[in-house]
């Protein structure tokens, strides 16, 4: 990518925006009100606002490997606490995505240094899950099992703080857990049982 052509482009991005809205950008000054909460992975291909067809301004963003939501990991605790008590969301999401390099190489037996504590999380949500994954003989398929039992485990891991609890008690917050597919472009809704989850996790992990 030629970083020279970045600033051609962003003059283009600005043109367009003005040509279409002339206020767009006084109105992007006068701050944020999203609904939704986005957590997903750094993969370069996931990009979280095209894939959703959202503007900005409509969805508060958080990506790392793999998409985790780890309660020691102070930046997406941050996030989640900043998007829910402060913004006031409505929905939390987890996305996935197939091909996942984080999730891959927690599948590897390999020492990866520095990444280790944090794909660490993903070999607990193997574990967790072994009797469904080593069930299954394909590869592929197993590997794109892990990838939706890790949002899964993410959108648990999100009903265990206190913000997303008192949220859903006070006003309805919702978590949904969705897979990106990059081989058709297509967003899959895992359906996740929320309230079902919750139920079943709360006399352990309840902080109200
Ligand atoms: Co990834």
């Amino acid at each position: 990518m030629d970083l020279t052509q970045v600033f051609k482009n962003n003059e283009k991005w600005i043109a367009d925006k003005l040509a279409l809205d002339s206020h767009y950008f006084d109105n992007l000054a006068k701050g944020q009100q999203p609904e939704v909460l986005y957590i997903g992975c750094s993969d370069s291909r996931v990009t979280a606002e095209e894939i959703m067809g959202a503007e900005a301004g409509e969805v508060f963003v958080h990506r790392n490997i793999a998409n985790m939501v780890i309660s020691i990991d102070l930046n997406v605790m941050s996030v989640i606490n900043y998007a829910i008590n402060h913004l006031e969301v409505k929905t939390v999401v987890v996305c996935g995505h197939y091909y996942c390099g984080g999730v891959k190489a927690a599948m590897i037996q390999e020492d990866l240094g520095f990444l280790n504590p944090w794909l660490r999380n993903i070999r607990d949500v193997y574990r967790l899950h072994k009797n469904v994954l080593n069930a299954i003989e394909d590869e592929d398929e197993k590997y794109n099992k892990l990838v939706e039992l890790n949002v899964q485990e993410q959108c648990v891991n999100l009903i265990k703080t206190a913000a997303v609890q008192k949220a859903y008690r006070d006003r309805g917050l919702r978590v949904h857990g969705w897979v990106f597919d990059m081989k058709t472009g297509k967003l899959i809704d895992l359906e996740i049982d929320f309230p079902k989850i919750l139920a079943n996790i709360m006399d352990i992990y309840s902080l109200m």
